[in-house]
C-alpha cells in the first residue's frame, strides 16, 4: 500500500494556500500541470505523488468520490485489460471544516512519463508508443461496443501513460489519469461533475455546462475523438514532426478495429480513419477551448483573493506551453 503520514497530510492542507502554493506553509514540489489540476510532491513524503480534489459538499460526497475512482480503476483493467498506476485516496476534513479528497499514486520518474519519452525519442520508439496506446483506447472502444450497459471514458493523451521499459520493445505502459473517473451506467454519468465545476467562475457555469460540457465529456467516450486528440496532442509537446507518422499508426489500427467482428450485434459504427487536417483543426480549438478556461479561473482568482480577499480553493496549474 502506498505509504501516506496522515498527520504530515493534514498539517500541509491546513497550511495550504491553493491559490497561491508556493506561499504555503508548507509548500507542494510541482510534478506536472494537467489542464484541471496539478500534480504534486511533499518533501518529506518524496515517493508519493498527490492530487489535491476541489472540496466536497459533505463526508457522502466525497466518499462517493474515492468509490468512483476505485471502480472506475477496476474497469480500465477487468473490463478493458489496461494496467493502471495504484492509487489510494484520502479524505479529511481541514480546519474550515471542508471536506478535501487526496488521491495518491507512487510518484513516477519523470522520464518514464510518456510526454517526456515523446521529446528524448526517435521516430521508431515514437511510432511503438502511440501504437501500444492505440491498442488500449481501441480496448475501450471495443468495451463499449458490446452491448452491455456500461460505457468507460478515457482520456488517452500521451502525458497520462507511465512507460516502464528501457527501450524496445515497450513494456505494458501504466495508466495514470484517474482522478476524472468518466464511466456511465445506462447512459448515466457517474461521477457528480458538479463537483468539478465549482473551479469555473461562477458567472461562466451556465456557459461551460451549455456550451463546453456536454463536447468536453462526451469526446471521452467517444474512440475516434480520443485517437485524434492523441495524435493532436504532439502539437503541444513540440512533435510536430511525428503527427502525421503518429495518424497512419493509428489509421492501420482503426481499420483492423473496423474489420473485427462485433462481441455483440449492437456495435456502433466503425471508426472512420482520421486526416491530417481534422488533427490540426482539433488541436487550435481544443488549445484555444482549455486555455480561455484557464484565463478565465485565474481572472476569478484574482478577483476572489485580491479584490474580494476570499479563500480560493484550487490549486490551478501554472503555465502550459501550447
Ligand atoms: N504519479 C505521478 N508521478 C509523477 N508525476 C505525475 C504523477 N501523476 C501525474 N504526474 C504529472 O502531472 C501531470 C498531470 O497529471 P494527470 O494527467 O494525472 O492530471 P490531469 O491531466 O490534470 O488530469 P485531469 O485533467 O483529468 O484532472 C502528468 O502528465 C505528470 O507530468
Ligand atoms: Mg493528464
Amino acid at each position: 500500500m502506498i505509504p501516506i503520514d496522515e498527520t504530515l497530510l493534514a498539517d500541509f492542507e491546513d497550511r495550504l494556500d491553493p491559490a497561491y502554493p508556493e506561499k504555503s506553509g508548507i509548500k507542494p514540489i510541482i510534478l506536472g500541470y494537467g489542464e484541471i489540476s496539478s500534480s504534486f510532491c511533499i518533501a518529506e513524503m518524496p515517493d508519493v505523488a498527490f492530487k489535491r480534489m476541489p472540496p466536497f459538499p459533505n463526508r457522502d460526497a466525497a466518499e462517493e468520490y474515492r468509490r468512483i475512482v476505485g471502480n472506475y480503476c477496476r474497469h480500465l483493467e477487468e473490463d478493458c485489460g489496461i494496467r493502471v498506476l495504484e492509487h489510494r485516496t484520502h479524505r479529511l476534513e481541514n480546519r474550515f471544516g471542508e471536506h478535501i479528497v487526496y488521491v495518491a499514486q507512487p510518484r513516477l520518474e519523470r522520464d518514464s512519463i510518456g510526454n517526456i519519452r515523446l521529446k528524448q525519442h526517435g521516430a521508431r520508439y515514437i511510432t511503438e508508443m502511440v501504437s501500444i496506446v492505440a491498442d488500449r483506447i481501441l480496448a475501450v472502444g471495443r468495451k463499449n461496443r458490446d452491448g452491455s450497459n456500461l460505457s468507460i471514458g478515457i482520456d488517452g493523451q500521451i502525458s497520462n501513460w507511465c512507460f516502464t521499459d528501457t527501450g524496445l520493445p515497450l513494456d505494458d505502459p501504466l495508466y495514470f489519469d484517474v482522478t476524472t473517473p468518466l464511466f456511465r451506467v445506462n447512459g448515466t454519468e457517474q461521477l457528480d461533475v458538479r463537483v468539478f465545476l465549482k473551479s469555473i467562475p461562477p458567472g461562466l457555469v451556465w456557459l461551460v455546462k451549455w456550451q463546453f460540457l456536454h463536447e468536453i465529456l462526451d469526446r471521452y467516450y467517444d474512440t475516434r475523438q480520443v485517437l485524434i486528440d492523441l495524435a493532436a496532442n504532439f502539437h503541444k509537446e513540440g512533435r510536430q514532426d511525428m503527427i502525421d507518422a503518429a495518424i497512419a499508426v493509428i489509421n492501420e489500427k482503426v481499420e483492423n478495429f473496423a474489420l473485427t467482428p462485433p462481441v455483440a450485434p449492437t456495435v456502433g459504427p466503425p471508426v472512420d480513419p482520421l486526416t491530417r487536417s481534422e488533427v490540426d483543426g482539433y488541436y487550435k480549438s481544443d488549445a484555444f477551448m482549455w486555455a480561455l478556461l484557464l484565463r478565465l479561473r485565474r481572472a476569478d482568482r484574482f478577483i476572489c483573493t485580491r479584490l474580494r480577499r476570499r479563500r480560493y480553493n484550487f490549486i490551478l496549474p501554472g503555465k502550459i506551453k501550447r
